[in-house]
């Protein structure tokens, strides 16, 4: 099968894989690092399958150069990866470890070397243990301490590092870990988690000054949300207002407040929480962004459900073809969020930060892993991509999640998402053929641009 045409996409778009620090890093407690929200949860019994923890992951504090020369060979122009708060500010406030900062230095420099733009986001959900003893993001204090991290970053790669994202998937943080508790730090608690939200915005605001006044006119920031669109399961009335609630829960929330728009008003209400803002926080909050990051995985067909807790929905099945999580697979609502986002909050840049699929991978006889519901789903998340800018989306990225098979949160490593497979026992690098497919991908894109 020919690779899809992207020309639409033009000649100076990026294609990059993402990953993220506790995902990947492993060397848990070297060279400084002091443990993370993410370290506790692992020991929480039962909370990950199979007891598996970020220990070792894909040792890729070790073997980030096998891991650039895996990107050239992909032929990509953009690596997406986070940055481990513990092993920079160990105890989240005061003191900065060089040594933490040291190998995000090597790394920078390794994908420079290689040609690779990096792409790095300060937070992807570590947060040092020591501020979740001290209260955690239910406390303003967290965010403040955020913006301090953010400066001791741009202090040391300001002068290289161009692309910045704040914060990666807030609503995961506040929802997924302070209200449904199925993330590190594991509450089930409406007030923290809505205080959680607000202060994770503020600590994007604040982060967002603090690179800018470290590295003057230097640094295009952004923020990556994971967005889905919603489609009520029926037309009745209740699944019709089940339908707004879930898009004010997952969407709406996520959007406004870093677009200027302020909190929705309906949510405030359902959630009933106060809101902890202060002074200007609003204005803090809503940074200029230079670009958005679009995370997206699947749709959420939703009924009204009032068992099920605020907001007050639960999410069926959809129709499509299931990946291993299992989440239906619906390329068309890639298209649908990017216009979304373009024509409703004006964003003027954007870029899928992730999109990509867990499937249950066989290694060959051969060592292959012949992925092909993978590679299919490539293809048709990009065809999705040259739809939306060919309709008007500002698009000028897309990376795929993961680069490597890692450490998928409360599922272990049992859920594979790489287009490079990792043998856990022997941390043996295979490209999948879905990484041959994104590699030809990037090379036609090349070769008619
Ligand atoms: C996203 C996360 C990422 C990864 C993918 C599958 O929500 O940002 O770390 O786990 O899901």
């Amino acid at each position: 099968m020919p690779a899809p045409d992207t020309s639409a996409l033009g000649p100076e778009f990026l294609w990059g894989a993402a990953t993220a620090a506790f995902q990947i890093e492993g060397a848990a407690a070297e060279d400084g690092r002091s443990p993370s929200i993410w370290d506790t949860f692992c020991r929480v019994p039962g909370a990950i399958d199979n007891g598996d923890t970020g220990d070792v992951a894909t040792d890729s504090y070790h073997r980030w150069p096998e891991d650039v020369s895996l990107m050239r060979t992909l032929g990509l122009d953009s690596y997406r990866f986070s940055l481990a708060w513990p092993r920079i500010v160990p105890e989240g406030t005061g003191a900065v470890n060089q040594a933490g900062l040291d190998h995000y230095d090597r790394l920078v420099d390794g994908l420079l070397e290689a040609g690779i733009r990096p792409n790095a986001t300060l937070y992807h959900w570590d947060l040092p243990q020591a501020l979740q003893d001290r209260g955690g993001w239910p406390e303003r204090a967290t965010a403040e301490a955020f913006a301090e991290y953010a400066a001791a970053v741009a202090a040391r790669l300001g002068d290289r590092v161009t692309d910045w994202a704040t914060l990666n998937e807030p609503l995961c943080s506040a929802w997924i870990g302070h209200l449904e508790g199925t993330m590190a730090p594991g509450l089930t608690d409406l007030t923290a988690a809505v205080r959680t939200s607000v202060h994770l915005h503020l600590g994007h605001g604040l982060a967002a000054q603090a690179l800018r006044a470290a590295s003057p006119g230097q640094v295009r920031l952004g923020i990556t949300n994971n967005l889905s669109p919603i489609e009520p399961a029926t037309d009745s009335e209740a699944d019709l207002a089940a339908a707004r609630r879930a898009d004010g829960h997952i969407n709406r929330w996520w959007l406004d407040p870093i677009f200027g728009l302020g909190y929705p008003e309906d949510m405030v209400s359902l959630y009933g929480v106060e809101l902890p803002l202060q002074g200007d926080d609003l204005k803090t909050i809503a940074q200029p962004l230079d670009w958005l990051g679009v995370n997206y995985y699947f749709r959420q067909i939703v009924a009204d459900d009032p068992t099920a807790g605020v907001p007050g929905f639960r999410q069926l099945p959809g129709p499509g073809s299931q990946t291993a999580m299992p989440w239906e697979v619906h390329a068309p609502g890639l298209e649908q969020l990017l216009l979304r986002v373009t024509h409703e909050y004006g964003a003027r840049e954007l870029m899928v930060t992730e999109s990509g699929a867990a499937f249950d991978d066989v290694v060959g006889a051969d060592g292959r892993v012949d992925d092909v519901e993978r590679a299919a789903y490539l293809d048709s998340h990009i065809a999705a991509c040259v739809r939306a800018v060919a309709a008007g989306a500002p698009l000028s990225g897309f990376y795929y999640w993961s680069l490597l098979d890692n450490f998928e949160w409360a599922y272990g490593y049992a859920k594979r998402f790489g287009i490079v497979h990792v043998d856990y026992a022997t941390q043996q690098r295979t490209i999948k053929r879905s990484g041959e497919r994104y590699a030809e991908i990037i090379r036609t894109h090349k070769g008619t641009n």
